[in-house]
C-alpha cells in the first residue's frame, strides 16, 4: 500500500521535471473523460496525463498520441480533442463512441500533426467535414453510420495521404475518383464497400501512381469500369462486386501485372474474358460469377499459376473444358464453374490440383463419369456436379465413397433414371467417412433406399426427392446420429411412417443438437427467386431448417404418436399420401414447428385442440382429408386462408365459409357427390396428378424445367408441395409459351 503511494509520488514527481503534461492539454483531455459515460479508464490517479493510459507525449510534454482503441469507451467525443494540437496518433476504435451533434466530426480539423485517424467501429454518425488536416497519412472511419457525400475538396490539403477507409457507413453519392496526382499522389489503399456510392466512377484513379487496393463492393455504382484503371498498374486488387457495373473488361486488363485479386462478381459485365489473362501470373483471386460474360475459357488462364480461386459461375460462358490444361494451377483451392454452358467432361489435369478443397460444375453440359483420379484430391471437401449429363452411378459412388474429405456432394438432376447402387454393388462398405450432405434429387432414380446410407453416421442432410424409389421408409434411418433434414418427397414410396424415425438424435429435444458446428460450406450457395433480386448468399447450412419432407408418396397407415418427440422439428410435409386415422394430438408437441402439411391424405377425426398452442406456424394445410368438426379457435388458427382447410366436407368454423352446427350427419356419407361438386376448386396441380397430365407435363417441360427449377433452388425454399408445383407450372406454361412463340 505505502510502496505504492510511494512509487506514485515517484512517478509524478519524475514526470514533472521531465516532461509535465501542459495544462490545457490535460484540462482536454478530462473534458474528454468526463464526457464519457463511466469511463474504464484510471485517468484521475495521476496529476501527470503523459503517464495516463493510452497517453503518449514527446520530450516537450505535448501529447502526440492517443491510443484508446478497444477499451469499451461509451459516449460522445468530446471537441476539447481538438486541443491536442500536437496529437499525430488518434486511435479510438473498436469502442461505442458517438457524435453528440453532427458537426463534432470536425473536431480533428485543428490537428495540422494528425498522421493517424482511426475512428473504426464505433457509433458515429454525420457527414465528413470539407478536407483532411494536412499531414494526415491514415484515415480509417469504416464500420460506423456516417452519411452524405464525401466532399471533393476532402483530399485537397491531404497530400501524404496513403490509406482510407470508409467502408460500412451510409455515403452516399459519386465516389471521389480525382484524388491524384494534386490532392493525394501517395494514395495506396482506398476502401468504399458496403456504402450507398451510386453513380459512374469517373475517370482519375489512372493517375494514381502508388493505388494497390480499391475496394468499392456493394454499393449502387454503375455504368462502365473508368476506361483509365488499366492505367494504374500498380493495382494488386480491384473489389467492386454487388454493383450496377456493365461493359466489358478491357484486354488492357493484362497491363496490370501486380493484380492479385480481381472481384468483380455480382454486377452486370458482358463480353469475353480477356484473351491474355494468363499474362497475370500473379492473380490470385477470380470472382466474376453472377455476371453475363460469354465465350470460352481463355487457354491462358491456365498460366495464372498462382490462382488459388477461380469463380466464373452463373455467366453465360460456352466452350468444350475438357482440353483444359490445370495441371500448371498448383495452388488451386475452389473451381467454381456452376450454371454456365460448358461443355465435355472433367478433364484428367484437373485431378492434379492436389489443394483441391471445392469443386462446383452444376448446370452445365458437362458429361460422362467420375474418373478414379479424382481420390487423389485428399483435401476435396465440397463436390456439387448437379444438373449435368453424368452417368454411372455406381461407378461414382464407388469411387467418391474413398474420397475421406468429402463433406458436400450433389448429384441432382444427373444419372436419369439409372438404379442406385444396392449394397452388392458396394460390397464391404467402408467409405464416406466425413459426408454430410447428399443431394440426389431429381435423377429418377430407381431401386429402394439403399442399406449403405446407414453407414453415413455424420449425415446430416439427405435430399432423395423426385426419384422413383420404391419400397418403404428404412427404419433405420432413424439411427443416424445427426439427420436434421430428410426429403424423400415425389417418390414411389410406400408402407408406413417408421415409429424410429421419431427417434432421430437431432430431431429430440437435446443439448448436443445446438452444439453441432455448421461451418463447413467451403463455397457459398447462392439462392435467387427472382432475376432482378439479389442473391442471397450462405455461408453456413444452419439456413436449413429440421425438416421432414415425404409429399407425393403412396405412404399409408397412421401419423405415428411418437412423432411429438421430434421437438426440434420445423417443417413437417406428409401430403399428397394415403395417411389414415386421426392427426395426433402429440404434433402440438413440436414447439417449433412452423410448417405443417397435412394436405390430401385420408386423415379423418377432428382437428386436435392443442394444434393452436403451436405459436410458429406460419404454414398450415389440412385441406382435402376427411377432417371433421370445427376449426379449434385460436387466432392463430383463424389466421390462415381457407384454402388450408377446404376439401374437408364435415369441418367447419372460420376461416371456413360455413358455420358449425349447420352441417349435419347425412352430409357424411355424399363422399362421392362431394368429389364432383367441388371439382372446380380443386387446385390444378390435383387434377392434374390424378389424371395422369403429369406424365405429360414432365414430358413436354423435360429435364429444362428440372434444370431450371434446380437453378433457382425453388424446391429447397418452398415449404410445401403445392407451391412447389405451382412454381413449376408457371415455368413449364412459360417455357411452353416461349417455344410457341418461337
Ligand atoms: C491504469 O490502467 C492500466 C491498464 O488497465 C495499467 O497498465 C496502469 O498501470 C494503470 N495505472 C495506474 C496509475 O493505476
Ligand atoms: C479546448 O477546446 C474546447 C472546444 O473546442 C474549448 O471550448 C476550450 O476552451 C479549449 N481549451 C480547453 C483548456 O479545454
Ligand atoms: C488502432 O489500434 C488497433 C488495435 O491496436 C490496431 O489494430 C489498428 O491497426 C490501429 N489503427 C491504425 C490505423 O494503426
Ligand atoms: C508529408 O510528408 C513529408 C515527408 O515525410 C513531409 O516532409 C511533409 O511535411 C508532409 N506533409 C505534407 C503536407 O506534405
Ligand atoms: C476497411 O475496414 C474494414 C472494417 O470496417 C475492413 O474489414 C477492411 O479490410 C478495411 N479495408 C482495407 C482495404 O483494409
Ligand atoms: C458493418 O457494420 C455492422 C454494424 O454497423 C457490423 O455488424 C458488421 O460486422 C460490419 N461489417 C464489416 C464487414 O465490418
Ligand atoms: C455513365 O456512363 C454511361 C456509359 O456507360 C453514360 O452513358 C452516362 O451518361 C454516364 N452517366 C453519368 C452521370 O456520367
Ligand atoms: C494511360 O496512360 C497513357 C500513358 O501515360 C496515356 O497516354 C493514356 O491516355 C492513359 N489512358 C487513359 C484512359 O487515361
Ligand atoms: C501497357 O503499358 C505499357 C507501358 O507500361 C504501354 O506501352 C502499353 O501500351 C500498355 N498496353 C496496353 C494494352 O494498354
Ligand atoms: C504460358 O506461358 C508460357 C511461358 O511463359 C508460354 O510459353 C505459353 O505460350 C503460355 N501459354 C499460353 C496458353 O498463353
Ligand atoms: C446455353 O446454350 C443454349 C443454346 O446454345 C442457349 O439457348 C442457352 O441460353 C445457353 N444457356 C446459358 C446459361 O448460357
Ligand atoms: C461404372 O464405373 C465403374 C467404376 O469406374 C466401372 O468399373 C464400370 O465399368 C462402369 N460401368 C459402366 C457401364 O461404364
Amino acid at each position: 500500500m505505502t510502496l505504492s503511494f510511494l512509487a506514485i509520488l515517484f512517478f509524478s514527481y519524475f514526470a514533472s521535471t521531465n516532461h509535465a503534461c501542459h495544462q490545457i492539454e490535460k484540462s482536454s483531455l478530462m473534458s474528454f473523460f468526463l464526457t464519457l459515460s463511466s469511463p474504464p479508464l484510471n485517468w484521475t490517479s495521476m496529476t501527470n496525463c503523459c503517464y495516463w493510459e493510452g497517453i503518449t507525449c514527446n520530450q516537450d510534454g505535448w501529447v502526440t498520441r492517443l491510443h484508446l482503441p478497444s477499451k469499451g469507451l461509451k459516449g460522445g467525443i468530446h471537441p476539447s480533442l481538438g486541443n491536442l494540437t500536437h496529437l499525430t496518433h488518434l486511435n479510438l476504435s473498436h469502442n461505442s463512441l458517438h457524435c453528440p451533434t453532427s458537426k463534432e466530426i470536425e473536431f480533428f480539423l485543428p490537428l495540422n500533426r494528425l498522421e493517424i485517424l482511426d475512428l473504426s467501429y464505433n457509433l458515429l454518425s454525420g457527414e465528413l467535414p470539407l478536407s483532411l488536416p494536412s499531414n494526415i497519412q491514415i484515415v480509417d472511419l469504416s464500420t460506423n453510420h456516417f452519411h452524405g457525400v464525401v466532399p471533393s475538396s476532402f483530399f485537397q490539403q491531404a497530400r501524404n495521404l496513403t490509406s482510407f477507409n470508409v467502408s460500412n457507413n451510409t455515403f452516399s453519392g459519386p465516389i471521389p475518383s480525382f484524388i491524384c496526382p494534386h490532392s493525394s499522389p501517395l494514395i495506396k489503399l482506398l476502401d468504399f464497400s458496403y456504402n450507398k456510392f451510386s453513380g459512374n466512377i469517373s475517370r482519375g484513379l489512372g493517375e494514381c501512381s502508388t493505388l494497390q487496393v480499391f475496394r468499392a463492393g456493394n454499393n449502387n455504382l454503375s455504368g462502365l469500369l473508368p476506361e483509365d484503371i488499366y492505367n494504374a498498374t500498380t493495382l494488386q486488387e480491384i473489389v467492386l462486386p454487388v454493383n450496377l457495373l456493365h461493359g466489358t473488361i478491357s484486354d488492357r486488363i493484362v497491363n496490370l501485372t501486380n493484380l492479385a485479386i480481381l472481384n468483380l462478381y455480382y454486377n452486370q459485365l458482358s463480353g469475353v474474358l480477356p484473351f491474355h489473362i494468363g499474362k497475370l501470373s500473379k492473380l490470385k483471386l477470380i470472382l466474376l460469377h453472377f455476371n453475363y460474360l460469354e465465350g470460352s475459357l481463355p487457354p491462358t488462364l491456365m498460366n495464372c499459376t498462382n490462382l488459388i480461386e477461380l469463380h466464373i459461375g452463373d455467366n453465360n460462358l460456352e466452350g468444350d473444358i475438357s482440353a483444359l490444361n490445370f495441371s500448371k494451377l498448383g495452388q488451386l483451392s475452389k473451381l467454381d464453374l456452376w450454371s454456365n454452358n460448358f461443355t465435355g467432361t472433367i478433364p484428367m489435369s484437373l485431378y492434379s490440383c492436389k489443394y483441391l478443397k471445392a469443386i462446383r460444375l452444376s448446370l452445365n453440359d458437362l458429361e460422362g463419369q467420375i474418373q478414379p483420379e479424382i481420390i487423389s484430391l485428399k483435401s476435396l471437401s465440397f463436390l456439387s456436379l448437379s444438373g449435368n449429363k453424368w452417368t454411372n452411378i455406381t461407378g461414382a459412388m464407388k469411387i467418391l465413397m474413398r474420397c475421406e474429405s468429402l463433406v458436400y456432394i450433389t448429384f441432382s438432376y444427373s444419372f436419369i433414371g439409372e438404379e442406385i447402387p444396392a449394397d452388392d454393388g458396394l460390397v464391404g462398405f467402408d467409405g464416406f467417412k466425413n459426408l454430410r450432405i447428399l443431394s440426389l434429387c431429381g435423377c429418377e432414380l430407381t431401386g429402394q433406399i439403399p442399406l449403405w446410407f446407414s453407414k453415413l453416421k455424420k449425415l446430416e442432410i439427405l435430399n432423395l426427392d423426385l426419384n422413383r424409389f420404391t419400397g418403404s421408409i428404412p427404419s433405420w434411418l432413424g439411427t443416424l446420429p445427426r439427420l436434421f433434414y430428410i426429403n424423400l418427397g415425389s417418390n414411389f414410396i410406400s408402407g408406413e411412417f417408421p415409429k424410429q424415425l421419431c427417434r432421430l438424435a437431432m430431431l429430440l429435444s437435446d443439448p448436443t443438437a445446438a452444439q453441432v458446428d455448421h461451418n463447413y460450406l467451403e463455397l457459398p450457395i447462392f439462392i435467387r427467386l427472382r432475376d432482378n433480386v439479389k442473391a442471397l448468399q450462405y455461408n453456413y447450412l444452419f439456413y436449413f431448417p429440421p425438416s421432414i419432407y415425404l409429399y407425393n408418396n403412396s405412404i399409408s397407415g397412421n401419423v405415428p404418436t411418437e412423432i411429438g418427440q421430434l421437438r426440434l422439428l420445423h417443417k413437417l410435409d406428409l401430403s399428397f399420401n394415403n395417411f389414415s386415422g386421426s392427426i395426433p394430438d402429440q404434433i402440438s408437441n413440436l414447439k417449433d414447428l412452423d410448417a405443417l402439411d397435412l394436405s390430401l391424405n385420408h386423415l379423418t377425426g377432428k382437428i386436435p385442440d392443442s394444434l393452436k398452442s403451436l405459436n410458429f406456424l406460419s404454414y398450415l394445410n389440412v385441406s382435402y382429408n376427411d377432417l371433421e368438426g370445427p376449426i379449434p379457435r385460436s387466432t392463430q388458427l383463424q389466421s390462415f386462408n381457407a384454402s388450408a382447410f377446404e376439401g374437408n366436407q364435415k369441418l367447419c368454423g372460420a376461416p371456413l365459409p360455413n358455420e358449425c352446427g349447420l352441417v349435419n350427419g347425412s352430409d357424411a356419407d355424399n363422399k362421392n357427390s362431394q368429389d364432383v361438386d367441388d371439382e372446380h376448386h380443386i387446385p390444378w396441380f390435383f387434377i392434374s396428378f390424378v389424371s395422369g397430365f403429369i406424365v405429360g407435363f414432365w414430358g413436354v417441360c423435360g429435364s429444362l424445367i428440372l434444370k431450371t427449377a434446380w437453378r433457382y433452388r425453388y424446391f429447397q425454399f418452398l415449404d410445401n408441395v403445392q407451391d412447389r408445383l405451382y412454381v413449376m407450372r408457371i415455368m413449364c406454361m412459360t417455357m411452353m409459351r416461349r417455344r410457341l412463340r418461337t
